[in-house]
């Protein structure tokens, strides 16, 4: 008989261990370990488990034929054209669409949007003729079929739905329906019955994921699954699964709140953090397909302080404005308030400036921000980062049409930098006509028709290179200390 036995199982990594404990023994996570109920077979059941797995062939799927490496491509029942999922953006981000036979997990916070872009998806598949199937454990069918309608979705005799939690159910409707593509919505709420422990739990995440992984690899069914991320990861997340799945796309809010992300964390069909922009609207998620002409829109063009900065994120160029603010400091200690980008990388930055162009912050408050809430973790954007801070701290705008791409070294020197091309190309689809670039790079920026570059070899000469004419700002409250050496 097979005794039930409470286990400790690690929502993030999946280890188990006989007592609780604060933190996970294996991967190291605070207050992970959660609670199961576990089946404890005897050895002898054991054995005879893993014979009865052995003749029914699980696990299912991984296993076949040995033969030479290059006949399994010609051997493959399914192609491996991509399909495109009718979104451009998403379509990137996965590598140039959907791999038959590939599963996926869409991660992210309750309410971000995965149901939403997932039904899109489908339903662009479908009216592509691609037979699909989209299960809900967690809404009712007249709640997606509103939803549905809201989305603007013609009735589609290829878009078939289930509501059940069960996930033999699921996995039935998947063989009689004989989908291509196949929404598992979601990971956390659908159930073996075979498991005693509820939805949700390590066990029960990992075998729906087994089930489906198994669905997608003997049937070349594309599976995408739904998973929950919390901000506490006390549930059994979508973490777990990584190693699972053939790619991880994370949902996020960008910090301004405007725009939905989603970022490739894994993907074995293409290249990582790869990034697709969405706004939701509504009638659903609009993809958008110009981010820095949207970015730049309500850019400050004759603030001091103001500066564009190119970043890629993953192979794409993405401009946005970074902004300084430089104010007098009137406590003992002067602040730096940075959002957006590494405090301690700023602090840098200042004090390269202070030493090569003696430029000095110390009696200065320092604030920064990267103003559409991106995150900038690059090198590249060192030089716009530094010529922000001086602009504020001299009070003199920058020319609008101006971009600085390179690195800064601690001696001030500027260095290469990767994807100048991309980047030339991003900032002349907005109307910058010039650009202040490492010299080491200068005949691969010339390579960019209409934008006219200066190559630099360290800050000072890129101080020197800045076109003269910029304005002064009018009445600024606190005029820059004239002590001081500039
Ligand atoms: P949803 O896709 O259900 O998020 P998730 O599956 O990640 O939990 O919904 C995302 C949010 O978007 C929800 O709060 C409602 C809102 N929304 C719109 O603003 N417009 C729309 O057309 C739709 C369908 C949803
Ligand atoms: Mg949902």
């Amino acid at each position: 008989m097979a005794r039930l036995a409470t286990v400790y199982v690690c929502s993030q990594c999946g280890a188990k261990s006989p007592k609780w404990a604060g933190k996970c023994f294996e991967c190291g996570a605070w207050g992970s370990l959660v609670e199961e109920v576990e089946e404890r077979l005897s050895p002898k059941e054991e054995a005879k488990k893993t014979r009865q797995d052995r003749i029914s062939g699980k696990p299912a799927g991984q296993s076949g034929p040995v033969r030479a490496l290059h006949e399994e491509d010609a051997a493959s029942t399914h192609k491996n054209d991509r399909i495109q999922s009718g979104f451009t953006e998403l379509d990137r981000v996965l590598g140039g669409g959907f791999v038959p036979g590939s599963i996926l997990l869409f991660g992210g916070e309750p309410g971000i949007g995965k149901s939403t872009l997932l039904l899109q998806a489908v339903a662009n598949l479908a009216r592509q003729g691609k037979r699909c199937l989209y299960v809900s454990a967690e809404e009712s069918g007249p709640q997606v079929a509103a939803r549905a309608r809201r989305l603007g979705i013609p009735n589609l005799e290829n878009l078939k739905f289930l509501a059940t939690v069960e996930l033999t159910e699921a996995l039935d409707a998947a063989d009689q329906t004989k989908a291509e593509i196949v929404v598992a919505d979601s990971v956390q709420t659908l159930e073996s019955t075979q498991l005693e422990s509820a939805a949700g739990t390590v066990s029960q995440v990992r075998e729906v994921a087994r089930a489906f992984t198994a669905l997608s690899k003997n049937r070349g069914v594309i599976t995408l699954l739904v998973g929950h991320v919390t901000k506490e990861g006390s549930i059994a997340g979508p973490r777990l699964l990584e190693h699972m799945v053939d790619g991880v796309f994370y949902f996020e809010l960008a910090a301004s709140g405007a725009y939905r992300l989603v970022r490739g964390q894994k993907n074995r069909f293409g290249a990582t953090h790869e990034l697709a922009v969405f706004e939701m609207s509504g009638n659903g998620l609009i993809q958008v397909e110009n981010p820095s002409a949207r970015f730049l829109a309500e850019r400050s063009k004759e603030m001091p302080g103001s500066a564009v900065v190119a970043h890629l994120e993953g192979s794409r160029p993405f401009l946005t404005e970074f902004q300084a603010l430089v104010s007098r400091c009137y406590q003992g200690y002067p602040r730096r308030t940075v959002q957006g980008v590494d405090q301690n990388r700023v602090s840098v930055l200042l004090a390269v400036i202070e030493r090569s162009l003696g430029v000095s912050f110390a009696d200065r408050d320092v604030y920064c921000k990267v103003a559409s809430g991106a995150r900038i973790e690059e090198p590249a954007a060192d030089l716009a980062i530094c010529f922000a801070l001086i602009s504020a701290a001299e009070g003199e705008s920058l020319p609008a049409d101006l971009i600085f791409i390179g690195e800064v070294g601690l001696g001030g020197e500027i260095r290469s930098v990767s994807g100048l091309g991309a980047r030339l190309n991003e900032a002349k689809g907005v109307g910058i006509t010039r650009a202040i670039v490492p010299a080491w790079l200068l005949k691969e920026a010339n390579d960019t028709k209409g934008i006219k570059c200066i190559g630099v070899k360290n800050i000072r000469e890129a101080r020197d290179a800045i076109p003269k004419g910029a304005r002064k700002t009018a009445s600024d409250p606190h005029p820059p200390n004239r002590e001081l050496p500039f």
